[in-house]
C-alpha cells in the first residue's frame, strides 16, 4: 500500500479516491485536530489508478503546537497499522534556488532537518528497526525519485530536483535566513514534511517527497509573502500535480506487477 500525504492545494486527489474507509486524526488520537484553514484531518483509505493507497487529507503541523511525537502520529498509523511500504510526501514550499519560479514543481532529493527537533528523541525504534541510531543517507529512494522524474517526462510536466528545508513556521523567514539557508544547500523551504520522511525512513519505508514552489522565498522579490499567495499558487498548480501523482502511482504499481 502507498502512503501519501496532501500538502496545501492538493487535498482534492483524496475526492478522486474510490474510497472504502476514512479514518479522522482524532481517531487516531484524540488530542489530534488539523487547525489550519484547507486542511482536513483524515485519512483515507482506498484505490487510486488501481493501486491501494492511504491517502492523508491534510498533517498535523509543528507549528500548531504539537509536539513532534504528535505531528508523526498519522505516518505512524499508516506504517503500523494499514502497513503502507511507500510514502508520496507533498507541500507547498518557498523557492530558495533563483532558477526557480512559482508554480514550479520539485522532487525532493534531500533534506536538512537541523533547524527543528527530530520526530525520533524520545521515540525509541530499537525493537522495530534493530538500531538505536538511524541512517539517513538515502531518506528518499532514488528509484522512487526517478519514477517520479519519469512520469513528470512522459505527461509533459517540467520538474526540478532540489534540497528542501524545514523550519518550525508559523512565521515565514527572513531574508538574511534565507541567505543563510541557500549558503547551507538548500533550494526549498517549508514547515513540514522532512520530520515525516526522517521518521517513515528509519522505519524502513520507501519514500519521496515533492514541493509545489508557490512563492519565492522571503527577499527574494521586493515584496512580503502572504499565505494568500501560497494558497493560490498551491491551488493553480493542483491540476497538474495530482495529474503527476496519479500517473506516478500508475508507474508505481504497474513496477509492484512487474517486480512481483
Ligand atoms: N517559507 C516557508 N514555508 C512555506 C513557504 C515559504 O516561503 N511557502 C510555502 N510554504
Amino acid at each position: 500500500m502507498v502512503g501519501i500525504v496532501l500538502g496545501s492545494g492538493l487535498g482534492q486527489l483524496a475526492e478522486e479516491v474510490d474510497a472504502r474507509k476514512m479514518i479522522d486524526y482524532s481517531e487516531i488520537d484524540p488530542s489530534l485536530k488539523s487547525t489550519v484553514e484547507g486542511h482536513k484531518g483524515r485519512i483515507v483509505v482506498g484505490t487510486l489508478e488501481g493501486v491501494d493507497v492511504a491517502v492523508m487529507q491534510g498533517r498535523i503541523h509543528y507549528y500548531e503546537g504539537y509536539t513532534m511525537k504528535q505531528v508523526i502520529k498519522p505516518i505512524d498509523y499508516m506504517i503500523t497499522e494499514l502497513g503502507i511500504d511507500t510514502l508520496i510526501l507533498t507541500n507547498a514550499a518557498g523557492g530558495i534556488n533563483l532558477s526557480f519560479l512559482p508554480g514550479d514543481l520539485m522532487i525532493i532529493k534531500d533534506h536538512i532537518t537541523s533547524f527543528v527537533p527530530s520526530p525520533l528523541i524520545g521515540v525509541d525504534l530499537t525493537e522495530r528497526t534493530g538500531s538505536r541510531f538511524h541512517d539517513m543517507t538515502h531518506v528518499y529512494d532514488p528509484r522512487l525519485s526517478k519514477t517520479i522524474m519519469k512520469s513528470a517526462i512522459s505527461i509533459g510536466i517540467d520538474i526540478e530536483e532540489g534540497v528542501y528545508l524545514q523550519t518550525t513556521g508559523p512565521n515565514y523567514e527572513t531574508p538574511a535566513e534565507i541567505r543563510a539557508y541557500r549558503t547551507l544547500g538548500a533550494d526549498a523551504v517549508g514547515m513540514s514534511t522532512a520530520v515525516e520522511a526522517m521518521y517513515a525512513h528509519a522505519l524502513g519505508v520507501r519514500v519521496c517527497g515533492i514541493s509545489c514552489i508557490t512563492n519565492m522565498a522571503a527577499g527574494i522579490l521586493d515584496r512580503g509573502l502572504s499565505h494568500e499567495e501560497v494558497q493560490e499558487v498551491a491551488d493553480k498548480t493542483g491540476t497538474s500535480f495530482r495529474k503527476l501523482i496519479r500517473n506516478s502511482l500508475t508507474l508505481m504499481g504497474n513496477k509492484t506487477k512487474i517486480n512481483g
